[in-house]
This record gives structure tokens, C-alpha cells and sequence, in this order.
């Protein structure tokens, strides 16, 4: 007897992939357990610990009572902080309104996925890309369409190869710059380029992933969200894992569009519920 008629699960979750880094991790681990000197690449864990002013900011507010349910899309003191810092360090203009605090980057993905993305949907993938996206983007029932960039574009797509990508079922684009996992950086010039694609397809919306936005040795970190004819198509994805290595904090947040924003407040409402801090 098969394991799913044992088991009836869903089709949803039958056909989803485990994570393939969370395996890896795993395999990691188990290996050093068992005195193995392991090299572990999987995980994007940062070299160095969360700093101590941010430990001791979390004591403090743990002491304080900061210890109940938030608002769905996060504290107000955050969202503000973060508005100032997607206007300090980005150049990008978001309200409070515009910002959802989430349990990880991870879940912002998700939300606004499961916010756009309908079965028959297609979405583009810039390829090498970090897993997790196609099978988040597999669990709303959408297709993925990954677009693949070799090392002689220095693994950056280009908006020709986006232009011909597109079908009229494309709903999404979603890349990371830097990029997980080649590090590559887009320039302005090329996301620009990519932005007067994605301006001419009216209900084409755009996940820019900027995770890594700190951890880049390479060209200036621009955000596809200041390129003026995307502004109100652009999801930015951010969040403190890389950049503060606060990875097991689960902490990742949007500026996205406020319709966008309340579809992905309304989402994780069900789901979770605000993070902590
Ligand atoms: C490109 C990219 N986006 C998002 C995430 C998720 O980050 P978080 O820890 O905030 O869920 C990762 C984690 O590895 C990542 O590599």
C-alpha cells in the first residue's frame, strides 16, 4: 500500500518539495555529529553573531512586557524604523501603510504569492535562483517559468530574455540582486532596462529580493523599486537574517503597493499572526 493512501494528504503537499537547503543542513549536521569535519554551504547562515546591541535591545524590551501578540503587520516602532531605512539606505518611499513585518523573508514570499498568484498563473524565475521561490510559488498553483542567465552574463538575465519570457498568464517576476546563490549584483542601467520590459504588461508585478542587500562585494546594491515606471509594481523583499545575522529570529519584511501590503497583512493574519519584535 502506498504511503498516500495510508496517509491521505494533500495533493498541495504531496507534490511540494522538502526544502533542499533544510535537507542539506540537516545532512550537515548529522555528518558533524558524527565527527565528520563538514564544510556546510547549504544554509545562508552569516559568519559572524547577531550584534550585541541588538541582543541587549531584545532583552530590554523582553523585560519591558513586549511580550504579547503585535499587530498583524508588525509593531508600529518597527514599521517606522524600517520606513526610514527603506528611505535612508534604498531611496524608497513607503508609508507605514506599505510595510508588513513578517516570520521571516521567507514568509513575505509567501504571502504576497499566495496575495497574487492564482492557478494557470505563470511566474519568472531568474535562474540560478534561491529554492525555496519555485515551490512557493508551486503551492498557489501557478507555473514557474525559470529564465536562466549562464556565467557569460555573468549570471544576470537580461530583459530580452525577460521580454520573451512573458506570456499573457505572467503575473510575477521574482529575482534576488544581490542574488542568492551566484552574488551577482544588477546595475541600475540593467534593471532599468528590465523595469521598461515590465512596464509595457500591465498586471505583471515584480518580487525584488533584497536580502542580501549587505552582503555584497561587488557594485553598488540599487533597488528595482526606485526605477520610477515600476514603482507601484515592485514588491521589496528585505528582512534581518544576512544582513544582522538574526537568522533564527525570523524576521523579513515588504514595502510593497498598500492594496499589496493589506492582501499580505490579510494573509498572514490566518496564518501566524505579527512577529514578535
Ligand atoms: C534569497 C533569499 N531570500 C530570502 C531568504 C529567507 O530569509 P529569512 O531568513 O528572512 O526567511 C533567504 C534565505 O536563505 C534567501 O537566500
Amino acid at each position: 500500500m502506498s504511503e498516500a493512501t495510508t496517509y491521505p494528504l494533500s495533493r498541495r503537499i504531496m507534490e511540494m518539495e522538502e526544502s533542499a537547503t533544510i535537507r542539506m543542513a540537516q545532512l550537515a549536521r548529522d555528518l558533524k555529529a558524527k565527527g565528520h569535519d563538514v564544510i556546510d554551504l547549504s544554509l545562508g547562515e552569516p559568519d559572524f553573531d547577531t550584534p550585541v546591541h541588538i541582543k541587549e535591545a531584545a532583552k530590554k524590551a523582553l523585560d519591558e512586557g513586549y511580550t504579547k501578540y503585535t499587530p498583524v503587520p508588525g509593531l508600529m516602532e518597527l514599521r517606522e524604523a524600517i520606513r526610514d531605512k527603506f528611505k535612508r539606505d534604498n531611496g524608497l518611499d513607503y508609508g507605514v501603510n506599505q510595510i508588513v513585518v513578517s516570520n521571516g523573508a521567507k514568509q513575505s514570499v509567501a504571502n504576497v504569492c499566495l496575495s497574487l498568484l492564482d492557478e494557470g498563473d505563470e511566474v519568472i524565475i531568474f535562474s540560478p535562483y534561491w529554492v525555496s521561490y519555485a515551490e512557493i510559488a508551486k503551492m498557489t498553483g501557478a507555473t514557474v517559468v525559470p529564465v536562466y542567465a549562464g556565467i557569460e552574463l555573468d549570471y544576470k538575465v537580461t530583459a530580452q530574455q525577460v521580454e520573451k519570457a512573458i506570456t499573457p498568464r505572467t503575473r510575477l517576476i521574482i529575482f534576488s540582486s544581490p542574488c542568492n546563490p551566484t552574488g551577482s549584483v544588477y546595475t541600475y542601467d540593467e534593471l532599468t532596462s528590465i523595469a521598461e520590459v515590465v512596464a509595457k504588461y500591465e498586471h505583471l508585478y515584480v518580487v525584488a529580493d533584497e536580502i542580501y542587500e549587505y552582503i555584497n562585494f561587488t557594485d553598488k546594491h540599487v533597488s528595482f523599486g526606485t526605477i520610477p515606471q515600476v514603482k507601484d509594481r515592485t514588491i521589496t523583499v528585505n528582512g534581518f537574517s544576512k544582513g544582522f545575522a538574526m537568522t533564527g529570529w525570523r524576521l523579513g519584511y515588504i514595502g510593497a503597493p498598500a492594496w499589496i501590503a493589506a492582501a499580505c497583512t490579510k494573509m498572514q493574519g490566518q496564518f501566524t499572526s505579527g512577529p514578535l519584535l
